[in-house]
């Protein structure tokens, strides 16, 4: 059994299937005003070296929700910022707290410290993955549509970390996934690759955003330049252009079909506001479920390494 997560394809259906049920019950119990308590006398420390709304505060809200206690720090503010080595502070903190939850840029980071830090290891957030966010939009898919096998599923945008992880979990969940993202923007070759060697539904990379959206179930957008590639904002417009979700090429897709972004959205270029305020987007169900996905992410590998 492993015990860290960094990435969807280390771990099977079933696993990945059990945290998104248990999230499940957890929403509910908490609206049923039930209250946890399975992380007392539990920390974990919140790593992040980019920036965070969602992620950060439902991580936080999920972990005082089972009655345990966090400790947030940013890497500027840490000595990770003036250069203590990764693995210095991966033993130190290991000594502190019961697990680590890490935004950062390389995947190297993650596996890094999960090498050394002798508690489990969560990712928060990659360049490669964003493995948490992926397993709380699925939670949301299974709500509205009541399954996952078999369903359309369209990303139209830049093969990004969001991408790369909507691949594997396309792999792992035997969902269909149709991508869009204009040449030279395409997802990781390798995660691509080897996702589709193993898929039992069909992985697509495609350039156009009409074929992709096609018929879906479920359309996916994310933002046209991510944290750390700033500097590019302006060159990427010009390129997804035609990759914006409209009414004109949401009408393309089912009917039924609902609108998902992770968020944040930047009105205008990859959604208008139209779409992100209309009937078929769910995005803030879909932010919602993070904090009760974290909840059994933070209980099952906390419990699992006491
Ligand atoms: N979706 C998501 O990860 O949002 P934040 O960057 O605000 O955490
Ligand atoms: N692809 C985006 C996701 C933000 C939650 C980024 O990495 O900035």
């Amino acid at each position: 059994m492993h015990k860290h997560f960094l990435a969807l394809s280390d771990y099977n259906k079933d696993e990945l299937f059990s945290w998104i049920q248990r999230a499940v019950t957890l929403k509910a119990e908490a609206v049923a005003g039930i209250r946890h308590q399975q992380l007392a006398g539990k920390t974990v420390c919140l790593l992040f070296e980019k920036h965070s709304t969602r992620t950060r505060v439902s991580f936080e809200a999920a972990m005082y929700g089972l009655d345990g206690q966090v400790v947030f720090m940013s890497a500027r503010d840490s000595q990770l910022g003036r250069g203590e080595p990764l693995k210095d502070t991966a033993r130190v903190l290991g000594r502190y707290v019961h697990a680590l939850v890490v935004r950062t840029f390389g995947q190297n980071v993650v596996e890094e410290l999960a090498h050394y830090a002798g508690i489990p290891v969560i990712n928060a957030l990659t360049d490669l993955y964003h493995p948490c966010q992926i397993l709380s939009d699925l939670m949301t898919v299974l709500e509205k549509k009541g399954r996952l096998e078999g369903l359309n599923i369209a990303w139209i945008g830049d093969g990004n970390n969001m991408a790369n992880t909507w691949i594997e979990a396309a792999a792992i969940f035997g969902f269909n996934l149709k991508l869009a993202c204009p040449k030279d923007y395409s997802p990781e070759a390798e995660v691509l690759g080897r996702a589709q060697a193993k898929a039992p539904g069909r992985i697509e990379l495609l350039q156009d955003p009409q074929v992709a959206i096609a018929g879906a179930d479920v359309v996916n957008v994310d933002v046209w330049a991510s944290m750390g590639q700033e500097a590019e904002q302006q060159a990427r417009l010009a390129h997804f252009k035609d990759y914006q979700l409209n009414d004109v090429l949401l009408a393309k897709a089912d009917s039924k079909a609902i609108v998902l972004h992770c968020l944040p959205a930047h009105r205008g270029e990859e959604i208008t506001d139209e779409v992100l305020e209309g009937s078929q987007s769910e995005v803030f169900d879909q932010a919602e479920n993070k904090m009760h996905l974290h909840k059994a992410l933070l209980e099952h590998f906390i419990l699992q390494a006491a």
